[in-house]
């Protein structure tokens, strides 16, 4: 698809009024600084549907549908981004630059190629899947490992057979030429120029990208030889660093929390057991761009991997990649037995593991018991080496809160000052801290009530994305109060992405605009969300003041929540709360 350059699309949005635009299809009528009227995209009654011309944003109230006006046009004709901005520029006389180039070419056939190579795999697992039938040897495999026919078919599980060329013969049969089997990581060739096939006598695991496109496999030997697992070669559509087992099946969970285990079996058994939030990496440990992924469609990663020293490294490893990737929440479900999540399903049941995983332990109270095992905290060099070994994760923390508290933790566990512990980090110096909590008297009263309501929560996501819609489009309070923001205030992925956002064109002197932000998510819930906080208008004629004020409540309040939160779960006494709350942030 040919993509037209950003200040293109910018000139198509600014020239078309977005009321104008809305108006062609929805009765609007004025209301204070916006319009209203009924929706298009939901039945209602009393008007829902909101636009404003100031912000260039529409949203609905109701059903949450929301965006800009290529937005508009997109959801209400049913169109693509690229449909859409055409008919506007057609609408506004803006003259769009020549569209199909030699790179839209290349992308067209790139992506046919791509289509293609899912295909074959997508027939080579029917292959695989069609091959059991006939095969003793998979059947009682299968069995053995306590995986029956539905199971099968819902995970695509087959067998490839004792055979050099028989997916290969079976694949030119429907038409494939060499090159594009080869290309699919289905064939290899031998030095005389033949090809064989890659998967011979392995079970065979079927591997789906996030869409549910066919992209590889991952093959097992039914006895004890070398090597285990064999998976597709990285190709075209193939990315063990890329993809994750499951995540077609979990990214539908309506859990936020996602259980990352080490193998295709373990992921199965869980899934199975009703865990259907869970993923496994493909003979990898788990990197960046994998980590980004699962934020998209998470908020907690629970790391469940085998519980030998191999799979304890990857753990301590997986804790480093979430936590330096961003906004996830990371904890550790530690299996203790020598075994994995499959066996030990198997070996104890879903009671269990169900207690198991309730007990997970946030990554760091989880590093903080596994180094002090390994470590004899009444000698002195011990204690040094193993709060220098600390002091690499505590360095990952992003919230001042959380620093506190683990710092906390290992300063009373070792006798060793918290201040010298925090200035270890680097992160901050003692003493100095962010935070401007103060008139705590509330926080403590609801604690002692037992209560911090939900509502307090609401109340203060709710500040967060009114400080971020103001800030967007006030360019003089940016300036004025961006410096006192820091990412720690917020904690939903998208205000998150707002605010760096806001920063970046702060930082390059460029305009923030709409177009430009909501060019950078891709889900529509994503849009219409985005659009939501854009849409909020302050309450107040003195919106400096509000802004201010904003500031101030997400510092203290956003602090104590935090502080409460930990209380709530048990992670600090209630004097260590007093302490937190008093001092800091
Ligand atoms: P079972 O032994 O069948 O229960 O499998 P498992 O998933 O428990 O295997 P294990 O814990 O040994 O390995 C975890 C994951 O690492 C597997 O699912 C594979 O993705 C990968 N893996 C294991 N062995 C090999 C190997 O020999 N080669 C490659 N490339 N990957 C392997
Ligand atoms: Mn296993």
């Amino acid at each position: 698809m040919p993509i037209f350059p950003e200040y293109v699309i910018k000139e198509v949005a600014e020239k078309n009024d977005i009321i104008e635009v809305v108006s062609q299809t929805v009765a609007l009528k004025k209301a204070g600084s916006s319009y209203i009227g009924l929706c298009p995209f939901h039945n209602e009654k009393t008007p829902s549907f909101s636009v404003s011309p100031r912000r260039g944003i529409f949203k609905c109230f109701g059903c949450g549908e929301g965006g800009d006006v290529i937005g508009f046009v997109m959801k209400s004709e049913g169109i693509s981004f690229h449909e859409a901005v055409k008919k506007l520029a057609q609408r506004a006389n803006v003259q769009l630059p020549e569209t199909k180039s030699y790179d839209d070419d290349l992308a067209e056939k790139k992506k046919e190629k791509r289509e293609l190579l899912y295909m074959i795999n997508k027939d080579a697992a029917a292959f695989f899947y069609k091959n059991i039938k006939t095969s003793k040897d998979a059947i009682d495999y299968f069995k053995k490992r306590e995986l029956d026919g539905n199971i099968v078919k819902y995970f695509w599980l087959g067998y490839a057979p004792e055979s050099w060329t028989s997916l290969f013969d079976y694949l030119k049969e429907k038409g494939y030429t060499e090159g594009d089997i080869y290309d699919a990581g289905l064939i290899r060739r031998h030095e005389s120029g033949r090809y064989y096939d890659y998967f011979r006598n392995r079970v065979m695991f079927t591997i789906f990208d996030v869409n549910g496109n066919v992209i590889g496999f991952g093959g097992r030997v039914l006895d004890d030889s070398k090597p285990k697992y064999l998976n597709s070669p990285d190709s075209n559509i193939f990315s063990k660093g890329k993809n994750l087992y499951s995540l077609n099946v979990a990214r539908h969970s309506k859990k936020r929390t996602v259980i990352l285990c080490e193998g295709y079996m373990d992921a199965i058994a869980l899934i199975k057991s009703g865990y259907e939030n869970t993923v496994a990496t493909l003979g990898t440990a788990i990197g960046e761009h994998q980590a980004k992924i699962l934020e998209k469609y998470f908020d907690e990663v629970v790391i469940c991997y085998d519980s030998d020293q191999a799979g304890r490294n990857a753990t301590n490893r997986a804790i480093a990649v979430l936590r330096q990737s961003g906004n996830l929440k990371v904890s550790v479900l530690d299996l203790k037995a020598k075994k994995d999540p499959d066996e030990y399903i198997k070996t104890f049941g879903k009671a269990r593991f169900e207690a198991m995983f309730q007990n997970r332990k946030p990554d760091m109270e989880y590093l903080i018991e596994y180094f002090g095992e390994s470590y004899n905290l009444k000698k002195s060099d011990d204690i040094v080496a193993y709060i220098s070994e600390m002091v690499d994760y505590l360095k990952l923390i992003k919230s001042s809160v959380e620093l506190d508290v683990y710092a906390n933790i290992i300063s009373e566990k070792t006798g060793v000052q918290l201040s010298s512990i925090i200035s270890q980090t680097g992160l901050r110096k003692s003493g100095a801290t962010t935070s401007v909590i103060g008139g705590n008297a509330d926080v403590i009263n609801v604690v002692n009530k037992g209560t911090v309501a939900n509502d307090s929560k609401q109340y203060l996501e709710k500040t967060r994305a009114l400080l971020l819609s103001t800030l967007f489009y006030d360019r003089k309070l940016c300036e004025k109060y961006l410096s006192m923001l820091d990412e720690s205030m917020f904690e939903n992925s998208l205000h998150i992405m707002i605010f760096r956002y806001i920063k970046e064109c702060m930082e390059n002197g460029e305009k923030v605009s709409n177009i430009s932000l909501m060019a950078k998510f891709n889900t529509n819930d994503e849009i219409n969300a985005v659009s939501g906080i854009l849409a909020l208008d302050v309450q107040s004629d003195d919106t400096d003041k509000a802004v201010k004020d904003y500031i101030k409540q997400i510092k203290e309040k956003g602090g104590a929540e935090k502080a409460y939160e930990l209380l709530k779960n048990n992670k600090i006494t209630l004097e260590q709360f007093n302490e937190m709350i008093k001092n800091k942030g």
